[in-house]
């Protein structure tokens, strides 16, 4: 039995969590900022570094509580070492440190995206199935990553501008709708008509993803609309943002399990919350009804630590370990990335 205590701070979510075998979550603490931040619509570090340091202790100190074990039962500390935003990183990575040094633990820094692919332990009643074929989409994040084993990454498709999560809150600003813009959109999308048209997104490479061209699409639609003296019905164009985006992404999804025949297929990050996407992958993967599809539960799509601990735990059985040196990496690359 492996008991994880995890730290998640990479954003403006102050989390902790403790589970056991990478499984089972005894606690899982998550305090957003988001109150505060859509005030200023958007994330500002200053703020979110500032918050997590007023909350971490609080967070810390109820995640064991609640797990119902005590800091001897705890086999090892995983935190979020990167990517993120560095003052955000740096309250979680000395807290883990912090927490290490106390209580003599070892230290297992987790690469936030893992965690995130990870987050689908919590989705299935077995074990994650090799070769996996993640569709990794967040706020800072849109990637194809193949998976042949365990803790084996490999990405195969990026965003060659914006990340789809970050397309979402642009076209929500430009909307007027706020942040964040992906929970908006999902609900207004679901009251509207198909009224307007915008281009599907155009990238060369073959499992490669671009965002921006459409983000503009959108405001130059708002421009011809508004010039045109036509009143902008906000959920159509919120519709039409999201069936684009997520139809061209989808399409690049399901070529790459025809061409390299995955044996699971998950989801992950905050995008992955996405009621459409869930629609439209289960949909578009009836095509292959062999490839398991895991999309884990809305809570474990955004930023928490309970999936910081499953990935650490993963971390811990091959011992990779961190050092009393280790920082916070605001540009980190998942394993195995150039
Ligand atoms: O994974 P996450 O919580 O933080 C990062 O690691 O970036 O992802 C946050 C992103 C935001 O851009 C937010 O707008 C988007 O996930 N998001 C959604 C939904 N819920 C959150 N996007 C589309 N539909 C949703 N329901
Ligand atoms: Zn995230």
């Amino acid at each position: 039995m492996t008991m994880i205590l995890a730290l998640e701070s990479s954003c403006d979510e102050t989390a902790c969590a403790v589970v056991k075998d990478g499984k089972e979550i005894l606690s899982s603490i998550v305090s957003s900022q988001i109150n505060v931040h859509t005030l200023y619509g958007g994330v500002v570090p200053e703020v979110a570094s500032r918050i997590h340091v007023e909350n971490i202790s609080t967070v810390v100190t109820e995640a064991v509580k609640r797990s119902g074990v005590t800091m001897n039962d705890i086999d090892a500390i995983a935190f979020t070492q990167g990517p993120g935003l560095i003052g955000s990183l740096h309250v979680g990575v000395q807290a883990a440190k912090t927490l290490a040094w106390e209580f003599h633990k070892p230290l297992v820094p987790i690469d936030h995206m893992t965690g995130h692919i990870y987050a689908n332990r919590f989705a299935i009643d077995h074990d994650l199935k090799f070769p996996l074929l993640a569709l990794v989409i967040s706020g800072g994040h849109s990637q194809l990553v193949w998976m042949a084993n365990d803790w084996d990454f490999k990405v195969l498709g990026t965003t060659r501008d914006d990340a789809i999560g970050e397309a979402y809150d642009k076209v929500s600003r430009v909307l007027g709708t706020g942040y964040p813009g992906g929970p908006v959109i999902d609900k207004m999308a679901k009251s509207s008509k198909e009224n307007y048209h915008l281009p599907t997104p155009k990238v060369d490479g073959k499992y490669d993803f671009s965002f921006s061209g459409l983000k503009t699409a959108v405001s130059q639609l708002i421009a011809r609309e508004e010039k045109a003296g036509r009143p902008i019905i906000k959920e159509d164009v919120a519709y039409a943002f999201q069936e684009t985006a997520l139809k061209s992404m989808i399409g690049k999804t399901l070529q790459a399990v025809q061409d390299l025949h995955p044996a699971m297929v998950v989801t992950a990050g905050g995008v992955a919350a996405n009621s459409r996407l869930r629609v439209l992958l289960e949909e578009g993967m009836k095509q292959f009804p062999k490839v398991e599809l895991s999309q884990p539960p809305i809570k474990f799509c955004t930023d928490n630590a309970a999936m910081i601990g499953a990935s650490g735990y993963i971390a811990y059985k091959h011992g990779l370990f961190g050092t009393f040196d280790v920082a916070a990496d605001p540009g980190l690359m998942m394993p195995g990335e150039e």
